[in-house]
């Protein structure tokens, strides 16, 4: 089989990518080591920025989004017992659309179908070679069969634990990375929202997240030990320990019910650099990690496929500067989400080492943040997300 982009990962990123290239009639095929209903199930992200809500209308995917998504536009901040209202719209102008992950993977897969556009599940042994030359090819193992895709470029869209970073050799790469020592303990429930924004919740005992996919769906986590079992977090005490971390008027409003799904995800900073080896490109969690805290992984997915996109849509007009830059500008968007989430998280969580002094500061800096307009614009600027070039 021949192709002229293979993408490795029908995440968000891979099935983005590969509707921004379709749009610009460019050649491809994905390859997805897992079937369609696993990568549906996965419960991730659950806030778009403008960025990513462009991107899937310039894909031609956003009709769903837009009928169905809830515009915010703001989010609260809790500490002390009180609330304390960050003004996206009224700081920046700008709003975030609330969509989960699954939906924006599901309009993905459902307007690939409708294109009939190819995508392989169930792909293994996924194996990357010649990239440094010109004649890339991905090889793999379906259904019993060993088979090669040829291509003019490789693009790694494969995710955190992925064959594409992994097949680059180690002195072409630099890996940068904080692993905290904590992690986040996430439940589903199909319950009202507590509060009709979302609530990022500093408390003596750990951060607190009350998030929501609609109306009648909530996402809510507790910080938790990285020892922690999912087991060992009945629907009862996961509640218990949430409403202690809130206001009490959160608390006491706060609507309990049966969780449809509950896992714990580590928390993590990574960067790798370059995001590009010759013929091979790397988008997504493939090539950073962030923190869920500022809530910008999936937004991060969707810049660089947006960057890569543009770039590979050039390339096949003639012009090789975008993937030529590629690397550097996406880079230099991701530092900054890096920081931004870095910080969110330093600010918001109990780390064990934090002791008294710590939490002083963070009770400071939260105290200055919602006094001072300057710093509650740095923050909105960035949770909204800066603008792609
Ligand atoms: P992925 O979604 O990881 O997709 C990669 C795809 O590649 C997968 O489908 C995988 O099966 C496939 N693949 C992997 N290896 C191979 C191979 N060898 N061959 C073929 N296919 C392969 N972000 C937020 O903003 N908010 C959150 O609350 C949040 N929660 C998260 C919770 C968890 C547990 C995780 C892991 C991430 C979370 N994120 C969150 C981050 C966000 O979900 C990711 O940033 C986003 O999924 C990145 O999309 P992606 O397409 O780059 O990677
Ligand atoms: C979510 O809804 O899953 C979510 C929202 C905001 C975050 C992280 C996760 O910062």
């Amino acid at each position: 089989m021949r192709t002229q982009v293979a993408i490795i990962g029908a995440g968000p990123a891979g099935l983005l990518l590969g509707a921004l290239l379709h749009k610009q009639g460019i050649d491809h095929v994905i390859l997805e080591r897992q079937t369609p209903d696993y990568v549906l199930g996965r419960i991730r992200a659950g806030v778009l920025e403008q960025v990513a809500v462009d991107l899937l209308d310039e894909a031609g995917v956003g009709a769903r989004m837009h009928r169905e998504g809830l515009p915010h536009d703001g989010f609260s901040l809790a500490f002390d017992g009180r609330h304390h209202r960050i003004d996206l719209h009224g700081l920046t102008g700008k709003r975030v659309m609330v969509y989960g992950q699954t939906e924006v993977t599901r309009d993905l897969m459902d307007a690939r179908h409708a294109a009939g556009l190819t995508t392989v599940y169930e792909a293994e042994q996924v194996s990357l070679h010649g990239f440094d030359g010109t004649r890339p090819q991905v090889r793999y193992r379906h259904a019993g069969e060993d088979a090669t895709l040829e291509a003019d470029f490789i693009v790694g869209c494969d995710g955190f634990h992925g064959v594409a970073r992994a097949s680059v050799p180690p002195s072409a790469i630099q890996n940068f990375e904080k692993v905290y020592p904590f992690g986040w303990l996430g439940v589903l429930a199909d319950v009202p929202p507590v509060h009709e924004e979302l609530i990022y919740a500093n408390h003596s005992r750990g951060f607190a997240l009350c998030s929501m996919r609609s109306k009648t769906r909530v996402r809510y986590y507790v910080q938790c030990s990285l020892d922690d079992h999912v087991e060992d977090w009945s629907d009862a005490r996961f509640f218990a320990e949430l409403k202690r971390r809130l206001p009490e008027a959160d608390a006491a409003r706060l609507v309990e019910g049966p969780s449809i799904e509950k896992s714990i995800a580590p928390l993590r900073s990574f960067v790798v650099e370059p995001m590009r080896f010759g013929r091979l490109f790397l988008a997504g969690d493939a090539a950073h990690i962030v923190p869920p805290t500022g809530a910008k992984g999936l937004n991060l997915a969707a810049s660089d496929v947006g960057l890569l996109g543009r770039a590979l849509a050039e390339h096949y007009r003639g012009s090789d500067t975008g993937i030529d830059t590629y690397s550097q500008r996406a880079l230099s968007r991701v530092w900054k989400a890096e920081r931004f989430s870095w910080w969110f998280t330093t600010l918001m969580h109990r780390f064990p080492e934090t002791g008294d002094f710590g939490r002083r500061m963070q009770q400071a800096e939260l105290d200055y943040l919602v006094n001072s307009e300057a710093a509650m614009t740095a923050m909105a600027e960035n949770y909204v997300g800066l603008s792609l070039d």
